[in-house]
């Protein structure tokens, strides 16, 4: 079972859904183990881009899994109303338009259907600038996308001996990579709170790298203007209703 899998079952019932849809599926290995264990269930997955790790996967997939690429802002392939519950794991941080695809979810599902979704490392949070934030030996410093611009963050670099490729790859991941939100926590909840969705279930994931000395850090130079607030969480997990 994926990690994602054992959280999505905790986190809601899954069992009372028959038509189910994953967004921003990655290696596609949640929905084929959710297919081959529901097998009274139809899932769709969707992800705008196949990875090698995807391509793998989908050899022997279930005949109740159906792989689309496509893009999560415009679900037109989908009539309306069709589904019972959405989910995702860590991709609404990749989405900056994220009302559209709030409203295209809201679209897509039934009354009363669910969008699940975990949503982390927020791009206000200490690892929010992804680049292999899951590693130890990231060189960027806990909150250093939200307070080195560009210059002080190539300098930086430079002092830790990081070769120009490292440098400039770091430079178009933090700073121009478009499949990135930049949305705080604050201005993520704004908009989440501007859709048609009831709000069942939020659930706020605390930062364990949060520390008094990043904030004072950002305070002195605040390049997004963010809540400070905002430092102290990391994701959220939660559950909107039709
Ligand atoms: C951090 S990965 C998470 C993958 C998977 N959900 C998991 O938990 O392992 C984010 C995924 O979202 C996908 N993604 C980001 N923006 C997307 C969009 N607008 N439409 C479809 N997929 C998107 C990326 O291609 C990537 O596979």
């Amino acid at each position: 079972m994926t990690w994602q899998a054992g959280w999505l079952r905790n986190f809601t019932n899954v069992e009372s859904s028959f038509k189910i849809l994953e967004i921003g599926a990655g290696n596609f290995e949640t929905s084929k183990y959710l297919a081959e264990n529901y097998s009274d269930k139809n899932f769709f997955a969707i992800d705008f881009v196949f990875s090698k790790h995807a391509l793998q996967t989908f050899s022997n997939t279930p005949r109740n899994l159906t792989i689309v690429k496509h893009d999560a802002r415009d679900l037109s392939l989908f009539q309306d109303g069709y589904f019972d519950m959405i989910f995702s794991v860590a991709v609404l941080e990749h989405i900056h338009e994220l009302k559209i695809h709030l409203d295209e979810i809201y679209r897509v599902l039934r009354k009363g259907g669910h969008y699940v979704f975990y949503e982390s490392p927020f791009w206000s949070s200490s690892l929010g600038h992804h680049y292999l934030h899951w590693k130890e030996d990231c060189p960027i410093p806990h909150y250093g996308h939200l307070y080195l611009d560009k210059e002080n963050m190539e300098n930086l670099m430079k002092k830790q001996n990081i070769n120009s490729n490292t440098t400039r790859h770091i430079m178009e991941r933090v700073y121009s990579r478009d499949d990135l939100s930049r949305l705080s926590y604050t201005k993520t909840k704004k908009i989440i709170e501007s859709t048609n969705f009831e709000i069942s279930k939020w659930q706020t994931v605390p930062d364990q790298n949060y520390d008094i000395t990043y904030e004072k850090r950002i305070e002195e130079n605040n390049i997004y203007d963010l809540n400070l607030e905002d430092l102290k969480i990391k994701g959220i997990e939660v559950i909107l209703t039709k």
